[in-house]
């Protein structure tokens, strides 16, 4: 039986494992990548581990989440990087130079290699059929010290594109199609492969801008097989001699197949709050917006900034509203500049920031309270733009800047007739000639020690697990929390995320604010929650506050995958409950687990049993590896790690 594209370049890696979906698979990982918000955890856990250098092909370090300086504390992080960077062998990629998923998809992203990357969207390269993945920080610093990665064998899905994207629809619409009908839970434990002539037609930006946003459905990754048009992309970023040919059998099977005809989609939004509550912008027409923001991971591209310009060009973004555009990368930025339209957005009023995620997590540019924004991004999350009550739309860079011009939300179509405007079009530039100056690579590196200042703190460890585990149930909450809601990434509160005995005191503030003090006078507890629990980010920081806290279970009807990786990393035990236990529960019932934990955990048990208020009893399941179980028992990934090169 012929592979899939998943399957062959996991074939090539593979150094445990069988391929069998929903078994667990270890991987050797060709690159790493990691950026400003989660790096810092990321280098203290490898110098935790007494590694002398990245054993990784390559390393890259980037500097994009946070990028305004509003004190010491972010800039004493981006100097610990850059140092760890030097000293450790990575590349650095300065403040300023762009999202990590653009700069890398510029500059290293190669088909047929893996990449591991300690952010959620690290799947972006899958576009131009590098097999990427995004996970926890340590997963990443056991990774470049040449650990091989684990991870359930995803099913693998055919998305098969038909027919070509008709004017004024975008990549952007087949990602939100995708969200529509799949929910942002319809990809868990999947790699989604596009294929068919839908998808040939499409140039590799545009292929990037889904695989990025695939993470939204909670997929593993997704991936496009390699043809001329990738050749095409590498050739113009100067790397073409990267190119590799790389399909899917044609007797590849598959365990699924979604069918989408491109030329039948129209330009589509997703309403606030959740990236899959999709509708065809027509149906919400009308709508006042005050701010429209272009960039991110998934539309900053040259290729999608390109078309809000032309659009905007000659004409006004309404009195009312701002606009902002945000290069993703400084290769984007330069370009735009040098063939003249950052002057032709201006003139138009648009505010042209630097390159940054900032805004995409709220730092800078916070909608008005009450107030609709339009955003080019991939994620509208309740509050992740930096104010509670936010109205956050999703759409593509077309509908954006339509809606800027209009002051309102408008079909691209619509405002296409009564302006006179061409529709854009997707245009690759000859050649791609952004320059490399903020970026330091490893051999040219100017440090080779840490520099640590006083915000840089140590990495919490935990005891083994224990053969008891009792305690309040200090938080229950509804379905799909997502890492935002435990770990805020607004900028006061990121500017602690090296820091882990400041930063705890955030922890799940956006749920419940007292929590982390009655967290810290309990000494000890457990969470409830719904479906879904820890989706979004891949930020272990979510995973590694509530266990400084003392959280020693989380009960939930289900979990996000590299949610629950980071919560088996830091030694908190993820266990899964039904509907009726989930009903049953209260905030502020004492849970006991019944067995005993240490050696149940050991043994392979599934069936916990659990008395709630010394009153009723009910299961609750751990699924987890061999593996996933040694690294509980040890009190966490590094614990075991740090025991195992002891141990030889
Ligand atoms: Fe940055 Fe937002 Fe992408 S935070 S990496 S632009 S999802």
């Amino acid at each position: 039986m012929g592979q899939t594209l998943t399957e062959k370049i996991l074939s090539d890696h593979l150094v445990e494992g069988d391929l069998t979906p929903g078994e667990e698979i270890g991987i050797e990982i060709d690159q790493v990548l990691m950026q400003d918000t989660t790096g810092t955890m990321v280098w203290l856990q490898f110098e935790a581990l007494d590694l002398d250098e990245a054993q990784t092909e390559l390393a890259a370090q980037y500097c994009d989440h946070q990028t305004y300086q509003f004190d010491f504390k972010n800039t004493d992080d981006h100097r610990f990087l850059r140092s760890a960077a030097g000293t450790y062998g990575a590349h650095f990629s300065r403040p300023g130079n762009g999202i990590c998923h653009n700069v890398h998809k510029e500059n290293f992203a190669a088909p047929g290699k893996t990449l591991l990357g300690s952010d959620s969207h690290t799947p972006t390269p899958g576009g131009l059929g590098q097999l990427a993945i995004g996970a926890g920080g340590l997963d990443i610093a056991v990774a470049m010290g040449g650990g091989a990665y684990y991870v359930e064998m995803p099913e693998v899905v055919n998305v098969r594109l038909e027919g070509e994207l008709p004017e004024w629809s975008s990549a952007k619409d087949v990602i939100l199609e995708m969200l529509r009908r799949e929910t942002v839970k319809g990809g868990v434990g999947k790699v989604f492969e596009y294929t068919g002539p839908g998808a040939e037609s499409l140039t590799v930006p545009e292929r990037t801008t889904i695989t990025n946003m695939g993470t939204e459905l909670g997929a593993t990754s997704s991936l496009f097989e390699t043809d001329e048009k990738t050749k095409d992309y590498l050739e113009r970023q100067g790397r073409g001699d990267e190119y590799v040919e790389l399909t899917a059998d044609d007797d590849a099977e598959y365990a699924d197949e979604i069918v989408i005809d491109l030329s039948e989609l129209e330009p589509l939004i997703a309403c606030p709050s959740m990236p899959d509550n999709v509708v065809p912008v027509r149906e919400v027409a009308g709508e006042k917006v005050e701010q429209v923001l272009v960039g991110s991971c998934t539309n900053g591209g040259y290729e999608d900034v390109l078309p809000a310009a032309k659009m905007v060009k000659d004409q006004e973004v309404a009195k009312h509203l701002e606009m902002i555009v945000a290069p993703g990368s400084k290769q984007a930025g330069e370009m735009l500049a040098r063939e003249g339209w950052t002057a032709e957005m201006m003139a138009a009023g648009v505010n042209v920031s630097e390159a940054t995620c900032g805004p995409c997590i709220g730092i800078g540019h916070v909608p008005a309270s009450d107030s609709v924004s339009l955003r080019t991004f991939n994620r509208n999350f309740e509050g992740r733009s930096g104010i509670e009550d936010d109205n956050v739309y999703l759409c593509s860079p077309q509908v954006a800047a339509a809606a800027a011009l209009k002051g309102e939300i408008v079909d691209p179509r619509d405002l296409a007739d009564e302006l006179g405007l061409d529709a854009p079009g997707v245009e690759l530039p000859d050649k791609y000639d952004g320059s490399k100056t903020d970026l330091i690579y490893a051999e040219d590196a100017i440090d080779d020690e840490l520099i640590k200042g006083p915000n840089i703190g140590e990495v919490p460890l935990q005891d083994p697990l224990g053969s008891d585990i009792s305690g309040e149930t200090l938080l229950k909450m509804e379905d799909n929390i997502t890492t935002d809601h435990i770990i805020p990434a607004t900028s006061d509160i990121l500017k602690f995320r090296s820091n882990i005995e400041r930063l705890s005191d955030f922890t799940l503030s956006r749920v419940d604010e007292t929590f982390a003090q009655r967290a810290k006078e309990a000494g000890s507890g457990v969470l409830v929650a719904g479906e879904n629990y820890g989706q979004g980010s891949s930020r272990e920081h979510a995973a590694m506050c509530p266990m400084y806290l003392g959280i020693e279970a989380v009960l939930a009807q289900s979990f996000a995958r590299i949610h629950k990786a980071n919560l088996f990393n830091f030694g908190i035990v993820p266990l899964a409950i039904d509907e009726e236990t989930y009903a049953k529960i209260e905030q502020g019932d004492d849970v006991e687990i019944v067995d005993d934990v240490a050696e149940a955990v050991e043994s392979g048990q599934e069936e916990f049993t659990i008395r709630v208020n010394d009153d009723w009893e009910a299961t609750a399941n751990l699924h987890a590896s061999e593996r996933e179980r040694r690294i509980l028992t040890a009190g966490g990934k590094l614990p075991l790690t740090k025991q195992q090169a002891e141990g030889g």
